[in-house]
This record gives C-alpha cells, structure tokens and sequence, in this order.
C-alpha cells in the first residue's frame, strides 16, 4: 500500500548516531561515534540489588500506575541533588521526571514552539535536539560557540534578529565540542534570557563528569524569575537504559509538561525512577560517579595523546575538563564528511561534524567519542584515522 505519511515526518531522514549503531554490530569495527558510558561503569549488581528490594518492599507501588510527575520521593531527592549546582529554593511543583534528559526537550518544544517557529542553538549542537525540532517543523538557527559554548554577543544578536521561541543550550562538557561555560557566560545568559523575555533550556547531562578543574554553578542557579528550564539525565552518571531525567522549572511550565508526557508515556517507568531514588538517597550515585571518572579521564588523555601523535598537523582538537566528547577540525578544510564511507570501510567510526550544525556547515569537523572504547581500541582506532585522513 502508498502510505500518506504526515507532512511532518515525509521528509526526515533517521537520526545519524542512530543509523550508525546499524553498522557497530561488526566486532572489528572500532567505534567513536556514539555516547555510550564505558560498558564497566554500568551498575548492574545495584540495580539487581534496588529492584530486588523495592518489588518485595512495596511491589504494587512499583508496578501500578503512577503520577504523570514522576514518583514522589525521587522528586524529592533529584530536588536535593541538584543543590549540588546550585539549584535551591524549588518544590517538588517545579519538578518533572521525564523518560531520559531527551524527553525533556521533546516536552519543552511541544509546550512552547508552533510549526514555523525558531530556536536558537550552539553552533554546532547536540543533534538529537535538531531531530527533535525538526518533528516539530521548527527552524533551528545557530549562534557561535566561541571559546567557551556560547558567544554571548552573537546570541544576544541572534536574538534581536530572530526572536526565537527557546534557546537551548548544553553548559558542561557540550555534546559535540566538550566545552564548558565559563561563569560569567552564565551570568550573561541569564541577563540576556531575562532582557529579553526568552525561555532558555539548560541541558546538563554530563555537569557530574568532571575529572578536571572545578564544578560551576548551573546557568539556572542564577535565574530569578523563571527564564531557565533546567534538564539532567541519569542515563550518564547511572545508566542510560534506566531511562530517568529531572526538568527543574516554573511550576506553570511543569504542568504544561506534565500534560503533554501524560499523552506520550503516561509516566516515566516507576520502577527505573525507583531505583534511581536509591542510587541517590543512598549516595550510591556519587560513589558510582567517583569510580567512573578515572576511567573516563584515562580514556580521554589517551585519546588526546594519540591525536597528537598520529593525527596531521592540520586537525585540531578541544581538550574538555569532563564529558565523553573531543570535537576535532581540520584547518585545511580537509571534510570529516567525504570520508567518512572510507572510515567505515576502515573499521572505525566517528561523528561526522555538519550533522551537529543548524544549518548543515561543518564538512571539516568531527566529533569523537572516547568513553566506550578500551584504550588499546581508542589507539589502534586513532591509528587507522590518521592512515584516511593523511593520505
Ligand atoms: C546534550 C545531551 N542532552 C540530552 C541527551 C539525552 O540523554 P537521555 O539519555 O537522558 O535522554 C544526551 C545524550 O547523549 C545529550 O548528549
């Protein structure tokens, strides 16, 4: 049968990472493309443990219908746990638990944007958020990074011309640069956000995975009236299967929300957001987080090491405090793109960059993922990147 798909979905294509995981499944193949945490920081004895206790603690609970919100007590200690960035003075009104960071920006979008309508992103972004507002038939426009995420003058520019709808905005460890906001560029945002009566996303997934330097307040920290929307996720710092995030907001925006993720899934797996609830109250997130970040940090610097050594002199690379992203340019133009079928047939992956750029520019970038190969795989993979790229 000719199937009349809606106008909003004819015309896209699948997300890219997720067209790429079709190809992983080859054992030679090394891969940088992805966000996965390392397979060894996957809890799985706790979360055996927690959903063992919590189905014979209180099994209808978790497994009746629950509030659209999310299940009470982890509203309460998410609420707490992100004092750790700042965020204070909130009730549990002004908290959502969404189905993974991803939903957050689902939610927000369909709260606020019309078909036609523009949100202002990182130049470049992460591209699922491109996805997601493309399935909304809205028009991403990208402001410049700068050194830091965001050059404030030209968001605040951006805005003047464009009156955008949202502006979105990764703080820590971006997804793709690995950049981190400096503080006075969160100050900036939120005077920008408040001058100009804009609603500014704030998506942290990765602020916990830090192995160098010194945590920064979030840019909801600093936000008095309502112009921030804070999103996290545990699918980094626990695991991404859980599917459990928080959104912090004015309790006007949660309740719109929350009735929107009533018609998507009801309610995030009561369950998952149990189990969550324990890795937190028990301080089991933190000692998780701690045991993880060596790891990530050792991948990360072999990486990097092995950029320098094997890469040519024209790409050039961010070198981030946290995360799981290095974001490599070649100055000579040389496109990440043009080669990427060559990458593949070569038995290695990466991000092409344009697919995390607005407007499709970015042919001579890429993003590399460090977190889920060994270390002998994160070489042998920078080896056979060298090998295509200084032919
Ligand atoms: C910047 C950013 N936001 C949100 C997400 C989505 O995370 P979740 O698994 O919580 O939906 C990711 C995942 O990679 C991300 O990189």
């Amino acid at each position: 049968m000719e199937y009349t798909f809606a106008e909003r979905v004819r015309n896209l294509s699948g997300n890219a990472i997720r067209e790429i995981f079709k190809v992983l499944s080859d054992k030679e193949m090394i891969s940088f493309a992805g966000g996965m945490p390392a397979a060894q920081c996957l809890p799985a004895e706790k979360v055996k443990q927690y959903s063992g206790e919590l189905l014979t603690e209180n099994p209808v609970k978790m497994l009746q219908y629950g509030e659209t919100e999310g299940y009470m007590p982890l509203r309460e200690s998410f609420l707490r746990y992100v004092k750790n960035v700042g965020i204070e003075g909130y009730t549990v009104d002004n908290a959502l638990i969404v189905s993974g960071g991803q939903q957050g920006i689902d939610l927000m979008f369909k709260t606020f944007c019309e078909k036609g309508d523009k949100i202002l992103v990182q130049n470049p972004t992460y591209l699922a958020v491109l996805h997601i507002a493309r399935t909304y038939q809205l028009n991403p426009v990208g402001f410049d990074c700068g050194e830091d995420g965001v050059d404030v003058d030209d968001l605040e520019k951006k805005i003047k011309e464009h009156r955008p709808k949202l502006v979105y905005v990764v703080p820590n460890f971006s997804n793709p640069t690995g950049k981190t906001l400096r503080l006075e560029t969160r100050k900036k945002i939120v005077e920008i956000a408040e001058k100009y009566d804009v609603v500014v996303i704030e998506d942290d997934p990765y602020g916990r995975i830090r192995y160098a330097g010194e945590h920064l307040p979030s840019i909801k920290s600093f936000d008095k009236d309502g112009h921030v929307v804070y999103i996290t996720s545990t699918s980094k710092t626990i695991a991404p299967a859980l599917r459990v995030g928080l959104t912090v907001a004015d309790e006007r925006i949660i309740r719109k929300m929350a009735i929107c993720k009533q018609a998507v899934d009801v309610q995030t797996v009561t369950l998952a957001q149990a189990v969550v609830e324990r890795f937190i109250s028990t301080g089991e997130i933190d000692r998780g987080i701690a045991r993880s970040l060596p790891i990530y940090k050792e991948k990360a610097e072999i990486m990097l090491a092995a950029l320098d050594k094997y890469m040519p002199e024209s790409f050039v690379h961010t070198v981030p405090e946290g995360g799981l992203f290095i974001w490599g340019e070649f100055t000579d133009g040389t496109s990440a793109k043009a080669k990427f079928r060559e990458a593949l047939d070569n038995k290695v992956a990466y991000v092409s960059g344009n697919d995390f750029f607005a407007d499709g520019s970015g042919d001579n970038t890429m993003r590399l993922n460090f977190s889920n190969a060994t270390p002998e795989q994160i070489e042998t993979g920078v080896k056979r990147l060298s090998a295509i790229f200084t032919k």
